[in-house]
C-alpha cells in the first residue's frame, strides 16, 4: 500500500529562513537522527526518526546514519560550453573572452558536440551535488536544444537560454536583433515549463549586445512574463569603463539594462563586483538577484564582491552562489562557499557556515524564484538532495570527529563541522545525489 513512499534515515540540515536577517537558531533545522519520507519524488515529511518511525514502519528506509543530508545545491550562474576551457591562463575578463572563450564557444554550432559536452557537464554538476543551475549555453540555438534535451532526460530542474550577442564579438559567434528574437521565442515555446525545465532570456552582457538587441530582450520578457532574464553585470573595471563610454546617455551599467526593461524580480545578474551604492539600492527595489561567483572573481582578478552590502537591511538583495565555470575554478559549491568565506575575510566581513549553507540552497532557490519547489525539506518540495560525507578524506575525518553516529550534535557543533566541510570539502564529500528521490547513477 505504501509502494510510492521512500524513507531516508540520516542527519539532516536545512535552512528555512534567511540567516543574514534572522537569528540562526530560527533559520536552521537539524535532525541528528532524522527520517525523510519522499512520496512521488516530493517531500512528504521530515522529523526525528524516533517520532516518525512507527508511522512509517512499512516503508523501505535507506540507511545513511553516518551521513549528513542537505538540500541539493543550486548554482545560480554557470556556462556549460566553457566546461572544457576551465583554468585557462593569464587573462582578465575581456582578453580572456577573446583569447579562450569565443573560440571554444564556436565549436557549439555542432549540435552533436554540444550534446556530448552537455553530458559531461551534467555528470560533473551532479557529482558535486548541484541539482539545479542557471546556465548559459551559446549563441547557437542548437546548443540550447542539446542542453535542454540532456537535462530533460535526467529529469533535472534546470534554467537555461540561448545567448544573445550581436556586436563586439567575432562574426562566427554573433546573431542579430531580429534572429535572436525569433530563435529565443521558438526556444521559449519549446522548452519553458517543459517537464522541470525553465527558460532564461540571456543577453551575454551590454558589451556584446546593441541597444536594439537589449530592447528585443525586454520585448521577450513582456511577451513571456514568467521567463527569466540572465546576464552579466559590473564584473570588471575595464568592462564598466567601456559601458560608460558606449552608453553615454545611461546613468551606469545597471541603468543600461533598466532602460531596456531587463531589471525585475526574475532577473539574475552575475558578479556585481563593481556595483555602486545606487545600483545596490535599485537591485533591492526591483527584487532582482545577484549570483555571487567568488572563484571566478578571484581567478579573473575582477575583485571582491560586497556581500554585506547585498545582504544589508538597507538594500536587501536576493543572492545565490555561482561557480561561473569556465572562469570559475571548480564545479563544487563547497569550493565556491569556501571562496565566498575567503572573500568576506579579505573585506573584514564574516560569512557564517549557516549563511553559506543558506546561499547554497534556499538563498539560491529564492534568487531563482523557486523557493516553492526547492531549497529545503519543507513538505511538497521536490526531493533533490545531497548525501554529504563530512569525513571524506583523512584530514576531514580527523577534523570532523564529532560527526559520527554515536551522539546527536548541538547547533554550535553542527556549525563547526559544517564549516570544516565547506572549507575542506570537494566532490569527494558528495557521497550520493538524489533527483526527485531517485539515486543518480553515473556511467563512469
Ligand atoms: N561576461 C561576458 N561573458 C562572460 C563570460 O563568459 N564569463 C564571465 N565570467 N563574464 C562574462
Ligand atoms: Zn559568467
Amino acid at each position: 500500500p505504501n509502494s510510492t513512499l521512500q524513507g531516508f534515515r540520516a542527519s539532516f540540515l536545512d535552512a528555512i529562513a534567511d540567516p543574514f536577517y534572522m537569528p540562526e537558531s530560527e533559520c536552521i533545522r537539524y535532525f541528528g537522527d532524522g527520517l525523510l519520507i519522499v512520496e512521488d519524488g516530493k517531500v512528504k515529511e521530515i522529523g526525528n526518526y524516533a517520532d516518525l518511525q512507527a508511522k512509517y514502519a512499512e516503508v523501505d528506509i535507506a540507511d545513511y546514519r553516518d551521513r549528513l543530508i542537505v538540500s541539493g545545491f543550486i548554482d545560480t550562474h554557470i556556462h556549460f560550453p566553457q566546461t572544457e576551457m576551465i583554468a585557462s591562463y593569464g587573462e582578465q575578463l575581456l582578453e580572456w573572452l577573446s583569447t579562450y572563450t569565443f573560440p571554444t564557444e564556436r565549436k557549439f554550432s555542432d549540435r552533436q558536440y554540444a550534446a556530448d559536452i552537455a553530458e559531461i557537464f551534467l555528470d560533473e554538476l551532479l557529482r558535486n551535488g548541484t541539482t539545479t543551475a542557471l546556465v548559459f549555453t551559446t549563441v547557437f540555438p542548437q546548443s540550447t536544444d542539446a542542453f535542454f534535451e540532456a537535462a530533460q532526460r535526467r529529469n533535472l530542474r534546470m534554467i537555461a537560454g540561448k545567448v544573445l550577442m550581436d556586436c563586439h564579438a567575432p562574426d562566427y559567434l554573433t546573431d542579430t536583433a531580429t534572429s535572436s528574437y525569433t530563435e529565443t521565442k521558438q526556444l521559449i515555446e519549446k522548452w519553458h515549463k517543459c517537464d522541470r525545465l525553465l527558460y532564461a532570456v540571456t543577453p551575454r552582457f551590454a558589451v556584446t549586445s546593441s541597444s536594439e538587441q537589449l530592447s528585443v530582450a525586454g520585448r521577450l520578457l513582456q511577451e513571456f512574463p514568467d521567463v527569466y532574464l540572465h546576464t552579466h553585470l559590473s564584473e570588471n573595471v575595464k568592462e564598466v569603463a567601456y559601458i560608460a563610454e558606449a552608453f553615454p546617455e545611461s546613468k551606469g551599467y545597471l541603468d543600461v539594462y533598466d532602460q531596456a526593461g531587463l531589471v525585475g524580480e526574475r532577473s539574475i545578474f552575475a558578479h556585481g563586483v563593481q556595483l555602486t551604492d545606487q545600483e545596490f539600492a535599485r537591485l533591492a527595489e526591483t527584487k532582482s538577484a545577484i549570483a555571487f561567483c567568488p572563484t571566478s572573481n578571484m581567478f579573473l582578478g575582477s575583485g571582491l564582491f560586497k556581500i554585506e552590502k547585498a545582504k544589508s537591511v538597507e538594500t536587501p538583495i536576493k543572492v545565490g552562489l555561482g561557480t561561473d565555470v569556465g572562469a570559475g575554478t571548480s564545479f563544487s559549491i563547497l569550493r565556491t562557499a569556501c571562496a565566498a568565506y575567503q572573500v568576506a575575510q579579505l573585506r573584514s566581513q564574516k560569512l557564517s557556515p549557516f549563511q553559506a549553507l543558506f546561499l547554497a540552497t534556499l538563498g539560491g532557490a529564492r534568487a531563482l524564484c523557486l523557493e516553492d519547489q526547492l531549497g529545503n525539506f519543507e513538505t511538497g518540495k521536490e526531493a533533490d538532495f545531497v548525501v554529504l560525507n563530512p569525513r571524506s578524506t583523512a584530514i576531514m575525518a580527523l577534523r570532523n570527529q564529532l560527526f559520527n553516529s554515536n551522539h546527536p550534535l548541538t547547533l554550535p557543533e553542527v556549525a563547526d563541522q559544517l564549516f570544516a566541510t565547506l572549507i575542506m570539502g570537494d566532490d569527494r564529500a558528495i557521497a550520493a545525489t538524489y533527483i526527485m528521490g531517485e539515486l543518480v547513477k553515473f556511467n563512469q
